[in-house]
């Protein structure tokens, strides 16, 4: 193939870029059909229980309003595998929070104001809503997310424990954690007839139409789900959530289009969240600071609706050599909200427990934490034995530590004073599997000498159009401009979702191998093209998806300094750095994006992120963005990421990993590593707000 400069790594712009902050990107919400109707749901007002009487009338005799759909009346669906989506269905309540009503009005306005007129009475029952270790009903579940093995076991972890030179027995807490993507969930839906058309804000459109295909009983074929542009999920729109369901309902019962927009105080009880972790981990060492025994023990909770299991665990399999080890999930369910997906599951509250004891162990012996961590690289896979495909992880710790200047720090703790402030710094070490999932592609040589790409990823502000374009023009040596991308639509090639960090690695391999094979279909033709131009499609079923001998995952390196003012107890990150092994970066510019948005992320699970459990109803008590505390820019002052460049044949044919998860992991236990640093004082509960600082 002819050589033109390369595309894929270059720091292209978002072709989107300009339609969004131009206004005229369309979301979900934003579809203004006609005749198209706005519904708002009734949320649930007891912990548990079930609903004995709806009182709908007052809300029927406001103006605007057409319909209240309860379990009354609401359309009978088939059950979905989801149960978090079996709506007005039964009189149950599960948790506070649970829908138990829809009111359908002719404008947003309308359908607020009857959601606040329906009236409903309950049956209240017994409620239990608090997560300690101990729980009677705790119990060890089959398996923790993501198909793992709820425990594993190598050695005599307790007796190597019990006999190690120098021990850590520490016990960390992270509270539940929202995802609050910038566009909270949204679906407009209408119905032509029995052909079912929704508008939806998700992270993968393929699921969204197989659940509806299953829930109201439609062949696939005659369902569209559009999600063009998507503004954040960090996993809530990993999977449907109640709003397409309501919306699609709502639609097929007036037989108008209907938006269901869900607003942001509902989010964190139905879009699921990070479940709280009780974590308690035991590192045992010799004298040189080699591990003899490593324990991580996690306590999770589920809600009553369905078991979900936050994989904190897993990461301390891959992380450290230790000769004996023990990794188990525990999980009481509780009549709270369904916890779910939430950026990088299992590997950031995990490894916030991990690395956080890795930093005490360090202390214990006097080690520096970096060295530390060097001593105790494995050489294959702990607990697999797998060898590695590519591990990088010490050269992120020595390229991080240059970059900081970490080998400037003095190590002992509060020995660095500026006015009010104790200044400290720390490090932690960050890791995230890679994963792949099959995906069709179609790429299309014009006849005006320009090229289409056809596929159904989604873009959820991540820069997925931009880099799969990257991706073809290199395939096809042609410049990035000849190249256009149709996305976020399940009427195109079929393509899995955008989460796992798993996106461009599955859909790029599509995208390649069907830029492949035009580009071999193109060398063999001769003379002008057909009108429709010529076409290739590609499937990598069977590839992507095919069980590898290696042991894969991107790693990185978190440095933070801190500046936590003794006078009113303030945590401020003064300095973030990351330093990534992740494989081909495949645009430096997305790149950079995520790792930042991930690191930023972290730093505010660090410091201000964080919900409190109601006893009084198991909701959560901070539930918007006025008590929800995200990072703003002046909380993130200055924040670096690096990547090194990484050559692993084992991946896929771009020789990439995942990349928009693996920020967030380190990246507390930085920060909380930092803090330690700057006061001498261990701090074992998020999030480091000065009330737990003081
Ligand atoms: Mo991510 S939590 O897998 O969308």
């Amino acid at each position: 193939m002819a050589s033109v400069p390369t595309a894929v790594g270059a720091p292209a712009e978002r072709r989107e870029g300009r339609e969004k902050v131009t206004g005229t990107a369309r979301y979900a919400a934003e579809q203004p059909q006609p005749g198209r109707l706005h519904a708002r749901p009734v949320p649930a007002t007891i912990a548990r229980g079930r609903v004995t009487g709806i009182d709908t009338a007052a809300a029927l005799e406001m103006p605007g309003v057409l319909t209240v759909l309860t379990p009354e009346n609401a359309p009978r669906l088939a059950e979905p595998d989801d149960p978090t989506l079996a709506l007005l269905q039964d009189s149950r309540v599960p948790h506070h929070g649970w829908f138990v009503a829809l009111v359908v009005a002719e404008t947003l306005e309308a359908a607020r104001a009857g959601a606040a007129a329906v009236r409903v009475r309950y049956a209240a029952e017994d409620h239990d809503v608090t997560l300690t270790a101990s729980h009677p009903q705790a119990y060890v579940p089959e398996e923790a997310n993501g198909g793992y093995p709820a425990r594993s076991e190598r050695g005599e972890p307790d007796a190597a424990f019990g006999s190690a030179a120098v021990r850590v027995d520490a016990d960390y807490r992270v509270p539940p954690l929202h995802n609050h993507p910038m566009e909270p969930h949204a679906t407009t839906a209408h119905w032509d007839g029995e052909r079912l058309t929704v508008h939806n804000s998700s992270q993968g459109s393929t699921a969204v139409r197989a659940t509806l295909a299953q829930m109201f009983a439609l062949p696939e074929e005659r369902i569209t789900v559009v999600a063009e542009h998507v503004g954040g999920g960090f996993g809530s729109k990993g999977t449907p959530r109640p709003d397409v369901v309501l919306a699609a309902m709502a639609a097929r019962h007036t037989g108008r289009p209907v938006t269901v927009a869900l607003p942001r105080r509902f989010l964190p009880t139905v879009v699921g969240h990070r479940a709280p972790t009780l974590q308690r981990v035991r590192l045992g060492a010799d004298a040189n600071g080699r591990l003899t025994s490593l324990i991580h023990e996690v306590t999770t909770r589920t809600s009553r609706v369905k078991e979900f299991v936050e994989q904190a665990a897993v990461p301390a399999r891959i992380m450290y050599a230790s000769p004996h080890s023990r990794t188990l999930h525990r999980v009481v369910s509780l009549d709270v909200p369904s916890p779910s997906w939430m950026r990088a599951p299992g590997e950031a509250p995990g490894m916030y427990a991990l690395e956080s004891a890795m930093d005490e162990l360090a202390s214990e012996l006097g080690m520096d934490p970096v060295e530390l961590r060097i001593l105790n690289e494995p050489d294959t896979e702990p607990d697999s034995g797998r060898p590695f495909s590519s591990r990088h992880v010490v050269e992120c710790l020595r390229e991080g530590a240059r970059r900081f200047g970490w080998s400037s720090r003095d190590p002992r703790p509060r020995s660095r004073r500026e006015g009010p402030l104790l200044v400290g710094s720390g490090v932690a070490s960050a890791t995230y599997p890679v994963q792949m999932w099959p995906s069709t592609a179609e790429a299309r040589a014009l006849p005006d000498g320009g090229f289409l790409v056809r596929i159904n990823a989604t873009d959820i502000g991540t820069g997925a159009r931009t880099v799969l374009a990257q991706i073809a023009a290199d395939v096809l040596a042609v410049p990035l401009d000849r190249v256009r991308i149709q996305v976020g639509s399940s009427d195109l090639p079929s393509a899995p979702l955008a989460g796992g960090s798993s996106g461009t690695a599955s859909w790029g391999w599509s995208v390649h191998e069907a830029s492949s094979q035009l580009a071999a279909r193109l060398a063999e033709h001769s003379g002008p093209l057909p009108e429709d131009g010529l076409a290739a499609r590609a499937d990598t079923t069977g590839k992507a998806d095919a069980d590898s001998p290696w042991s894969r995952h991107a790693f990185g390196a978190h440095f933070a300094e801190v500046g936590v003012d003794t006078v009113t107890g303030e945590v401020r990150v003064r300095r973030l750095l990351g330093v990534y092994a992740a494989g081909r970066i495949l645009n430096a510019r997305t790149a950079r994006s995520q790792f930042v948005g991930g690191m930023t992320m972290g730093l505010g699970m660090a410091l201000t992120e964080g919900s409190t459990t109601d006893e009084a109803f198991g909701d959560f008590a901070e539930s918007d963005l006025a008590s929800y505390h995200v990072p703003a820019h002046a909380d993130v002052r200055d924040v670096q990421a690096h990547w090194i460049d990484e050559d692993d044949p084992h991946l896929n044919p771009m020789g990439s990993k995942g990349i928009g998860e693996i920020g967030i992991v380190g990246t507390a236990a930085a920060i909380g590593n930092a803090v330690h640093h700057a006061i001498g004082v261990r701090l074992r509960e998020l999030p480091l707000t000065p009330d737990r600082v003081l």
